[in-house]
């Protein structure tokens, strides 16, 4: 069977690494793909906006799976365009992933539902916005409605930088379309932890958690990024008893809650959470996998990816038995200087051969392109480096130095990635 792979970060360097393993797969493409994608398979000059030529190509090529990598392309309704054209894609439709597209709809579907989340409320007048933060008590979490790339999200620890965050959201419109309507929560402390599961309507399977790292700095601090580094299993955080009541309070009345919307969920579902003293609650549900999550989850996963991806789009997954590598992973993820702000590309990396042969080390592709013979950056994020070990910290110093053999002007990562799980 022929895969497309739509996408072009770590995690869809990631997936294609993993879905290629497969003795059922004869050739994986990846549209666009970055330079990593292109080594292991063949990338296809596609943009994930055009869903015409992508169904154009996976007719002509005889695809057998299209899998779908990022946010934006399920809210634009790929999975149903594909899917209208006779197509076999995994991922969930628009409407459905409305549940990460729309913070209002998926705050409306946790409160009907009964999963548990910070209490809030939602407006698309500034003015009530503003009364309601007047009456609240502060720290206050202010959310923009839409898809911004992770930085829709203000926590305002006085009234004065609530006002701030919703003028920018609602009247400067900071985040575009997303600024129509704001969600205004109450602010949860805790650990945050990343939860993937494969859902087929009827039945899932529920991944080992994984941890990531927000923000650019050590010790979570400055602006928020797509994520800097995770580490699989936080065993420390997500104990089995977390597990239980993951199943218990969030999936079981998620699954619930699909069917009675009739919402026919088949995909990938990553609910971000913040386990609180009172338990774990959802922050956000993702509709898709995690990035960097997945470069810390698929290395674990021994069984073939695509058996568990056609039985979720088949409504199966309760022929799949779970099989995980017990060993943890780490993953740092190396930055061009000056993300999540402006940076520069085009500079040459050298050294992954090297980290790679370390041994139990892969070097996942995000932000990265060939220019005339040699690999230079071409993003924010530019490489994950996964390692795994017998332990956490065996697997976090083979990480940091595999990272410390790669070099390119100006790289940034941070120095705590897994450090938590210690
Ligand atoms: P979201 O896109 O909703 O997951 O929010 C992005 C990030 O903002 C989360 O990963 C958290 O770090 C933080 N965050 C969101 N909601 C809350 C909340 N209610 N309390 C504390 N932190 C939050
Ligand atoms: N790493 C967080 C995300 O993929 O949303």
């Amino acid at each position: 069977m022929k895969i497309l792979v739509i996408g072009s970060g770590g995690r869809e360097h990631a997936l294609v690494w993993k879905l290629r393993q497969s003795p059922r797969v004869s050739a994986v493409y990846c549209a666009p793909g970055n330079a990593g994608t292109a080594e292991i398979a063949t990338n296809v000059p596609l943009p994930i906006s055009d869903h015409h030529g992508l169904i154009e190509f996976a007719r002509a090529e005889r695809i057998g799976l299209i899998v779908v990598g990022p946010d934006d392309a399920l809210a634009a309704g790929i999975v149903d365009h594909l899917g209208h054209a006779g197509l076999r894609v995994f991922g969930p439709t628009q409407s459905a992933a409305r549940l990460e597209s729309s913070k209002v709809f998926a705050k409306e579907f946790m409160q009907r539902h009964g999963i548990p989340t910070a209490a809030s409320g939602h407006f698309s007048d500034p003015a009530e916005a503003h009364r309601f933060c007047q009456k609240s008590k502060f720290p206050l979490v202010i959310k923009a409605d839409g898809l911004a790339l992770g930085k829709g999200v203000i926590i305002a620890q006085t009234p004065w930088e609530a006002a701030q965050a919703i003028n920018e959201i609602m009247e400067k419109r900071a985040f575009g379309a997303a600024g129509d309507q704001v969600v205004i929560e109450e602010f949860l402390s805790g650990q945050e932890c990343s939860v993937h599961a494969l859902v087929d309507g009827e039945n899932y399977v529920l991944f080992p958690a994984a941890q990531d790292h927000k923000q650019i700095f050590e010790g979570d601090k400055g602006p928020n990024t797509g994520g800097m580094g995770t580490f699989s299993p936080p065993d420390k955080l997500v104990t089995p008893e977390i597990i239980e009541r993951i199943h218990k309070e969030i999936m079981v009345p998620f699954m619930e809650g699909i069917k009675k919307d009739g919402l026919h969920y088949k995909g990938l579902l990553f609910p971000g959470l913040m386990i609180t003293e009172e338990g774990p609650k959802v922050l956000e549900f993702n509709c898709r996998f995690g990035d960097p999550e997945t470069q810390v989850l698929l290395p674990r996963l021994k069984g073939d990816l695509v058996d568990w991806i056609e039985a979720a789009v088949a409504g199966r997954l309760d022929l799949v038995e779970a099989d995980w590598d017990p060993r943890p992973a780490c993953c740092v993820v190396m930055a061009s200087g000056g993300y999540p702000g402006s940076y520069t590309k085009g500079k040459v990396i050298t050294g992954i051969e090297e980290a790679e042969a370390l041994g139990d080390v892969t070097v996942f592709h995000a932000g990265t392109h060939q220019e005339e013979g040699a690999l230079v950056t071409a993003g924010g994020r530019v490489l994950g480096v996964t390692a795994m070990g017998g332990t956490l910290a065996e697997a976090q110093a083979r990480a940091y130095e595999a990272v410390s053999r790669i070099h390119f002007e100006g790289a940034t990562f941070r120095r705590d990635i897994g450090a938590k799980g210690l």
